[in-house]
């Protein structure tokens, strides 16, 4: 018996990265995956993958940014496998810029993508959650727990999660439903490996979030979001829980 036997899962962010790692870890412990991403060949390699594994996993092509496609995914998600008992808004970007090089349409991209992606699944999602006692895991960042030079705008989508993960919580704190996020520090995904930094930095001031130890697996994540998600954290609700090697100890 797996942990997530006949039991539903939608990811956005699937098809690479921490979302991919996380598909596959609950594909092997039982659920049939719902993938969305706006990269159809990486859900579809996915796709295959889970197939071979055994498992069954249905896709959606969309941008998460656009309330629209959250709505049509998660309905497709629901019409295809019954039912609905994990959403996983994993889904997002990161990039590093100074204050001024920051223009209009990077700002309102990280926030429709990081923030207004992870509300609108969320709205779509919840009903359907309630019904089979379900659960919501949005993935946040230490970003989102303390301040960080030259990431303002992702910080401020990632402490946006937080707060969105907790009000979340008090407001259906009567209903048969658990709302967390976890919050990883590094992670070695290829959001890290094409990261660019601007120039004239001082380094001295991203000390205090590069941390000591080294950067995660994805597969580390994987493992913390599918337990969260799981029966066995029945009792954790409203929760931010760091996933960093440490860095927001400090
Ligand atoms: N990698 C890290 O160090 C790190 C640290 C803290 C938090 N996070 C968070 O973890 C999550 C996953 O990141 P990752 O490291 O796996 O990155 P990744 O780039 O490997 O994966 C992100 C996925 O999101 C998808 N995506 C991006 N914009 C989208 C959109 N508009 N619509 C639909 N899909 C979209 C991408 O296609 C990709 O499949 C993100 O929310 C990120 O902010 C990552």
């Amino acid at each position: 018996m797996g942990r997530f036997d006949g039991k539903v899962a939608l990811l956005t962010g699937a098809a690479s990265g921490i979302g991919r790692a996380t598909a596959l870890r609950l594909a092997a412990d039982g659920a049939n995956i719902a993938g969305f991403d706006r990269d159809g060949e990486g859900l579809a390699s996915l796709a295959d993958e889970v197939a071979t594994a055994g498992g069954a996993m249905t896709t959606t092509v969309g941008d998460v940014s656009v309330r629209e496609s959250c709505l049509a995914a998660v309905e497709e998600a629901v019409e295809a496998h019954g039912r609905l008992d994990v959403l996983a808004n994993i889904a997002g970007v990161c990039w590093s810029e100074q204050i001024a090089d920051t223009t209009e349409e990077s700002w309102n991209r990280m926030i429709g993508i990081n923030v207004s992606g992870v509300f609108w699944c969320c709205q779509a999602a919840i009903p359907h959650l309630i019904a089979t006692n379900g659960n919501i895991v949005n993935i946040a960042s230490n970003a989102g727990l303390m301040g960080q030079a030259y990431t303002v705008a992702y910080s401020t989508t990632k402490g946006a999660v937080v707060n969105m993960t907790r009000s979340l919580a008090m407001e259906f704190m009567k209903e048969p439903i658990r709302i967390n996020a976890v919050a990883p520090g590094s992670v070695d995904t290829s959001m890290t490996r094409n990261y660019t930094l601007p120039e004239n930095l001082d380094f001295s001031l991203m000390q205090p979030y590069i941390g000591f130890r080294d950067m995660a697996d994805a597969d580390e994540l994987a493992n913390v979001i599918a337990f969260v998600a799981s029966d066995e954290a029945s009792r954790i609700h409203g929760a931010i829980i760091p996933v960093d090697g440490g860095v927001t100890a400090g």
